[in-house]
C-alpha cells in the first residue's frame, strides 16, 4: 500500500533514550512534524515523571510510555489505568506476567480512560532480545525462543492486548499467526549502513515495513546523529518507499 509522508512519519517512533530533561524536549520539538510519537521509557520517567509526559504531549507528539509492567494483576490493573490518564497512546507490560494480568492491563486502561477518549494500545513484550534459549531454559522455559514469542503473542491477542512489542524478524511469522488486528511495533531498526550498537536482532527499515511491522522504534539512530531531524527524515522517506 502506497503511504504519503504523513502517513509514514505516523508509523515513526523516536525512542528518547536520554537523561537529562531538556534535552529530551529540545530533541521532542524538533522532531515534532518528523516522527509520530515519542518513546519514554523507565529512565526518562523514573526521571523526570508523568509531567514529563505532559510537556511532550505540548508539542503534539503522542506517547509511548514503554514502562514494561509486570506484577500482579491488581498492581498492573491500577498501573494501566494511570497510564490510560496521562493520554498516552500506547503503553507496554510483560506478557510473562500471564494473561490474568494481561487481560487486567487490559481492563485497566479501559477504565481510565477519560470520556470521549480512545483507550491506549496496551502492548506485549514477548521474549526480551536480550534473552536467548540458554536463558530460557536456566529460567525454566522449555522450547525455542520463536516459539515463546509465538505462544505469548497469540496469549496477549487473548487477553485483549491491542499488539506485541517484536524484533523485524519475528514480525513476518506474528502477522501470519495473528491477523492484521495486532500491532506489531519493532524496535531494533537500523537504516542500511548503520552502527548496530548493542542491539542483536537488527532490521533495516524496509525489512520491518515488509514484514509487517505497524510502527518502528528508532532510537540512537536519530537521537546520536549529527543531525537528528534529516536522520529522522531519511528514515521517513525509507519507510514510505518501503510501503511501494
Ligand atoms: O537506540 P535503539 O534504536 O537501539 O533503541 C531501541 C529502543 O527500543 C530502546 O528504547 C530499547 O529499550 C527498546 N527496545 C529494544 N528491544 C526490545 C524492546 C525494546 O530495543 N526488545
Amino acid at each position: 500500500m502506497a503511504l504519503n509522508w504523513e502517513q509514514a512519519r505516523h508509523r515513526l517512533i523516536v525512542a528518547l533514550d536520554l537523561s537529562e530533561r531538556a534535552a529530551i524536549l529540545q530533541l521532542a520539538a524538533s522532531l515534532a512534524s518528523r516522527v509520530g510519537a515519542v518513546k519514554l521509557g523507565l529512565e526518562a520517567f523514573t526521571g523526570h515523571g508523568p509531567a514529563l509526559v505532559s510537556s511532550v504531549q505540548e508539542l503534539g507528539l503522542p506517547v509511548f510510555l514503554d514502562l514494561k509492567l509486570h506484577d500482579i494483576p491488581n498492581t498492573v490493573e491500577r498501573a494501566a489505568a494511570a497510564c490510560a490518564r496521562l493520554g498516552v497512546k500506547m503503553f507496554t507490560v510483560h506478557a510473562a506476567g500471564g494473561p490474568a494480568m494481561l487481560a487486567a492491563a487490559v481492563a485497566g486502561a479501559a477504565a481510565g480512560t477519560p470520556a470521549g477518549a480512545s483507550p491506549p494500545a496496551v502492548l506485549a513484550v514477548t521474549v526480551l532480545t536480550s534473552l536467548d534459549e540458554r536463558v530460557l531454559g536456566r529460567l525454566g522455559i522449555a522450547g525455542s525462543v520463536a516459539e515463546r514469542v509465538g505462544a505469548w503473542a497469540e496469549m496477549a491477542r487473548e487477553c485483549g492486548c491491542g499488539g506485541v512489542v517484536c524484533s523485524a524478524q519475528e514480525a513476518a511469522q506474528l502477522r501470519a499467526r495473528l491477523g492484521s488486528e495486532m500491532l506489531l511495533v519493532t524496535p531494533g531498526i537500523r537504516p542500511a549502513g548503520a552502527a548496530v550498537g548493542d542491539q542483536s536482532r537488527v532490521a533495516t527499515p524496509l525489512a520491518a515495513v515488509r514484514a509487517g511491522a505497524d510502527y518502528l522504534v528508532v532510537g540512537r539512530p536519530i537521537t546520536a546523529a549529527a543531525d537528528p531531524v534529516a536522520a529522522a527524515e531519511a528514515l521517513v522517506a525509507e519507510i514510505q518507499a518501503s510501503a511501494r
